[in-house]
């Protein structure tokens, strides 16, 4: 079903990379816990324009990034690559640093990077990426007091027939969820219309794992399920609401389970995964996406 490769294993974490003083760090870092955001999720005009700032930054991030995504390079070369791209552009790597959950280490780098089985939260490491893999890089940047978040699906070299499948249809859900965000509806109309495409093509959408709420938090409490939650998750679309869409689909079963490292998740029947992520702003028309190069 997953092309034949040898599956991921730990690799070894590089030192911590530097970020200068002169750049402002989110309140969590350093933290044993993020702060709860108490403030919703529709946001004024000044506060979206920031955002858009930060946004367009994470989406040159990735582009760089996804630049440098070739058969031979580790893991921790792609970090090196994103940490550099957000601090030349005055901005603070949010994931650097975020706390993990009680009893487990902050996450130690400046982006994800979860190749094939690994479904999100892989940690850049000495891992040699080959020929064919599917490399998921997301990375989020924080400026102004805001961040703004996304995700791509890059394959090293030319890939399997379908592993470049699973990485168009993991795309177009995104954008079928995208498009379905609209002021009036449910939250869980989004999920609704990425786990009915997914299923055409017998694969799973990620449960466990959502989009959220972004801006003035990282993660700001506001869930976006990439299944049919309904009547869970009824909350009402808005104007000014800032929130990313970020659907992970599974080869196989979405089954998960954690790597002892507190961060790394992966599918128990080792079925590759895809994922994109976009950070959108809602208008009167509806989704509009803000991360963008
Ligand atoms: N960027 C991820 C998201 O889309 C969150 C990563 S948190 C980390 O929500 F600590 F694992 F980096
Ligand atoms: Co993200
Ligand atoms: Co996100």
């Amino acid at each position: 079903m997953s092309p034949v490769r040898d599956k991921i294993t730990k690799g070894t974490v590089s030192a911590r990379r530097d970020v200068p003083s002169s750049i402002a760090r989110p309140e969590y870092v350093g933290r044993k816990v993020a702060a709860t955001w108490q403030g919703g999720d529709v946001h004024d005009a000044e506060t979206i324009e920031k955002i858009r700032i930060s946004a367009k930054i994470a989406a040159g991030a990735l582009a760089e990034v996804g630049r440098h995504v070739a058969p031979g390079v580790t893991t921790d070369e792609l970090d090196r690559v994103g940490h550099e791209y957000v601090l030349d552009h005055g901005a603070y790597p949010s994931t650097l640093g975020y706390p993990g959950a009680a009893g487990r280490p902050p996450f130690p780098k400046a982006l994800c990077t979860s190749v094939n089985e690994i479904i999100c939260h892989g940690i850049p490491d000495s891992t040699v990426v080959e020929e064919g893999d599917i490399v998921k890089v997301d990375i989020t940047a924080f400026k102004n007091g805001v961040h703004g978040d996304n995700c791509g699906s890059f394959i090293a070299g030319e890939g399997s027939d379908e592993a470049r499948q699973l990485v168009e249809v993991t795309h177009e859900a995104m954008t079928r969820g995208i498009k379905a965000a609209k002021p009036g509806r449910e939250v869980n109309v989004i999920g609704r219309v990425i786990e009915k495409y997914a299923a055409r093509f017998g694969y799973e959408s990620v449960r466990n794992y959502t989009g959220h709420g972004v801006g003035p938090a990282f993660h700001t409490g506001l869930v976006v399920p990439h299944y049919d939650a309904a009547p869970m998750h009824d909350d009402i679309i808005e104007p000014g609401m800032v929130f990313t869409i970020e659907p992970m689909l599974c080869m196989g079963s979405e089954a998960s389970h954690e790597w002892d490292d507190g961060w790394t998740v992966a599918t128990d029947d080792g079925s590759w995964v895809a994922q994109f992520e976009h950070t959108m702003v809602i208008t009167d028309e509806g989704a509009e996406v803000l991360t963008l190069p």
